[in-house]
């Protein structure tokens, strides 16, 4: 049985009450497919994280629902793990130990937790450090440690907030290759929130960009391009082109510059089929844009 489907459905998700209210989201709606790896875009504060959370299940969203394989999330649970930007490791426990923990937690027999414990760290590249402590460790090592503790528990879902974004640049791509590694090895869906747009693109199966706050669908894309990726997708012409792409939707965003010409030829009803643009979305973006004839005649 194919597991690990996610279904937001019209999620709304709101702090506080009265004039202080935030939406982060609303009405998200949102399938991941089991095995997908989507990546998501959004402006900084537009609910990236929030909707990472919801998925986890930290935050209840007020309307909608959110499942996984068809239940509705009410809680955290080990189905579905967590990754953050900064790896929320225990410092005076051991490498092993912290990775033990979600094991001991889900009573597994000590035996066999030790076998799990070899296997895992071999495979993140941390046999050598089962013994030392998260402060003996680099940024990199540390990740690769908070990577581990979630895969042993074998989720069927994995939910990534920026989990690369404080890493150097070398270090990030080794991380990004071991994550596709571990992904086409096990398969489970991956749900990755990043700022990082080459990143979104080398990683994902799909890319969702989401609007300025509050969070709604902005576009859907496939991203098709070969796998294994490599050094060399980045920098192909479809990848490139896939960038231009999203760096002129989240521009439009952020600073209200008015995607290219090149991306309204590129919309659903230009007959493009990459890009899905949700069909409320696509009022708005009509009625926000000149007459393509007036782009045309005007290109930036
Ligand atoms: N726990 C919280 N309490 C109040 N407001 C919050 C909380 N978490 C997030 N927000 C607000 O919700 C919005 C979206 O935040 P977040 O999901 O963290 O955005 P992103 O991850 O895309 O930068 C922001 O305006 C933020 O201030
Ligand atoms: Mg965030």
């Amino acid at each position: 049985m194919s597991q690990g489907a996610i279904a937001l459905e019209n999620v709304t998700l709101t702090f506080g009450e009265g004039q202080n209210a935030v939406t982060a989201l609303k009405s998200l709606s949102l399938t991941l497919r089991p095995g997908d790896f989507l990546s998501v875009l959004g402006p900084s504060g537009c609910g990236k994280s929030s909707l990472i959370n919801t998925v986890a299940g930290f935050q209840k969203a007020q309307t909608g629902e959110v499942r996984v394989d068809g239940e509705p999330v009410s809680r955290p649970g080990p189905d579905r793990g967590v990754v953050f930007q900064q790896p929320t490791l225990f410092p005076w426990k051991l490498v092993r130990e912290n990775v033990d923990f979600g094991l001991k937690f889900r009573n597994v027999p000590r035996p066999q937790r030790s076998q799990m414990i070899d296997d895992i760290l071999q495979k993140v590249g941390l046999s050598e450090f089962g013994r030392h402590y998260p402060a003996q460790l680099s940024g990199g090592m540390q990740q690769r440690v908070g990577l581990a503790r979630v895969l042993v528990n074998k989720p069927r879902v994995m939910l990534m907030d920026e989990p690369f974004s404080s890493l150097d640049a070398q270090t990030r791509l080794m991380m990004q290759e071991l994550l596709l590694q571990v992904w086409t090895e096990y398969g489970m869906t991956v749900l990755f929130v990043t700022h990082d747009i080459d990143e979104a693109i080398f990683l994902g199966s799909r890319l969702a960009v989401l609007t300025r706050r509050p969070g709604r669908l902005k576009a859907l894309f496939d991203i098709t391009l070969p796998r294994p990726r490599t050094i060399d997708t980045l920098v192909s012409k479809d990848f490139v082109t896939l960038k231009r792409t999203c760096v002129d939707l989240l521009r439009e965003e952020m600073v209200g510059i008015p995607a290219s010409t090149d991306i309204r030829r590129r919309h659903p009803r230009g007959g493009h089929d990459q890009v899905l643009v949700e069909s409320a979305d696509l009022a708005a973006w009509e009625t926000a844009h000149q007459p393509a004839s007036a782009y045309e005649q005007n290109p930036r």
